[in-house]
């Protein structure tokens, strides 16, 4: 049963602590991975690292560890105390696992802003931190990946120039290898300050959440829709259900983190968000959403209580 609004616990009655990250199948389990966070305002600063929990279910979770520790070494870019956000875990034809996120370095403005690399063999790791790059020359920020299938990845982020911000999404063509970009990219949604992006590929066509740009505080969502990841791609609009007034209007006071397709299921996934408390972190909720495309629009509905009907991994 999902809850929405309230802690959620794992199978050892401890605090389930994987934000902004995604759930994986692989090898038999659901694998949810994330940041962790700790209490008090400035817990968003990595005290711990990326953390993994496993589940048959999707509903009974066990942790597994932390996958991507911060680091002891100041020279390290994973230092303790870095930014190491929205991580995204996806999974290479030739069997590595390659996850990126977004990395500010301990001490350094938000112009550093630069996504971290990481791989390994098996999602339970040892993972290997390869480095950290700005895209193409470009801020990353707020981010995500789509693995579009024939060994064709992308990653999605909040962008610019040092002058720029993250002002525009971008979506990049992953090199081969999907360790850097490849010299491919487009601009969605530009000068939309597009913030906290998730994709899905559903019903053949690619589908795009996201929310405005105003820190941890909700604001309205946002969707689009393109044929092909490299666009064009067409804004669609506030996805949550018409007729929530505020402050649930506000994209149900959640940012979206991954949007998690479930085998058999056609024209709906699941979407996993996450609920901010700036003033504790250690407040912070996961949220998870029925998410649809049917009728050529992306919807995401609130339900407070839910079931998840059984699913094994592929
Ligand atoms: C949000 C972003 C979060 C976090 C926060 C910090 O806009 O989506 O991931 O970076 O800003 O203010």
């Amino acid at each position: 049963m999902i809850v929405n609004g309230s802690p959620w616990f794992d199978v050892a009655g401890q605090r389930i602590n994987a934000f902004c990250g995604g759930v994986i199948p692989a090898d038999g389990w659901w694998w949810w991975y994330g940041s962790h966070y700790g209490d008090g305002p400035r817990g968003n600063l990595a005290e711990v690292g990326i953390t993994l929990y496993r589940s048959r279910d999707l509903a009974a979770w066990e942790r597994v560890g932390t996958i991507l520790p911060v680091q002891p070494h100041f020279e390290h870019d994973l230092h303790r105390g870095c930014r190491l956000e929205r991580p995204k875990i996806i999974r290479h034809p030739d069997g590595r696992f390659v996850m990126w996120f977004h990395l500010v370095k301990p001490g350094c403005s938000h112009h550093s802003a630069a996504a971290g690399v990481a791989e390994a063999a098996h999602i339970e790791g040892p993972w290997s931190y390869v480095g950290s790059f700005q895209p193409d020359g470009f801020m990353l920020r707020d981010m995500t990946l789509l693995d579009a299938g024939g060994g064709e990845a992308y990653v999605i982020y909040a962008g610019g120039r040092q002058c720029r911000w993250n002002r525009t999404l971008h979506v990049s063509l992953l090199a081969r290898d999907w360790l850097g970009t490849s010299g491919a990219w487009t601009f969605a949604l530009p000068e939309r300050m597009t913030e906290a992006p998730a994709i899905t590929r559903l019903n053949g066509r690619f589908w795009l959440l996201g929310s405005g740009c105003t820190g941890w505080n909700p604001n309205r969502l946002r969707s689009a829709v393109a044929d092909h990841p490299l666009g064009p791609w067409y804004e669609l609009g506030d996805p949550c259900a018409p007729n929530i007034e505020p402050p649930d209007a506000l994209g149900y006071r959640c940012q979206p983190a991954n949007i998690v397709t479930i085998p058999g299921w056609v024209d709906r996934a699941v979407l996993m968000a996450d609920r901010w408390c700036a003033e504790d972190h250690g407040q912070n909720r996961h949220i998870w959403l029925p998410f649809s495309v049917a009728g050529g629009r992306p919807r995401m509905s609130w339900s407070e209580c839910w079931t998840l009907p059984l699913v094994r991994p592929p």
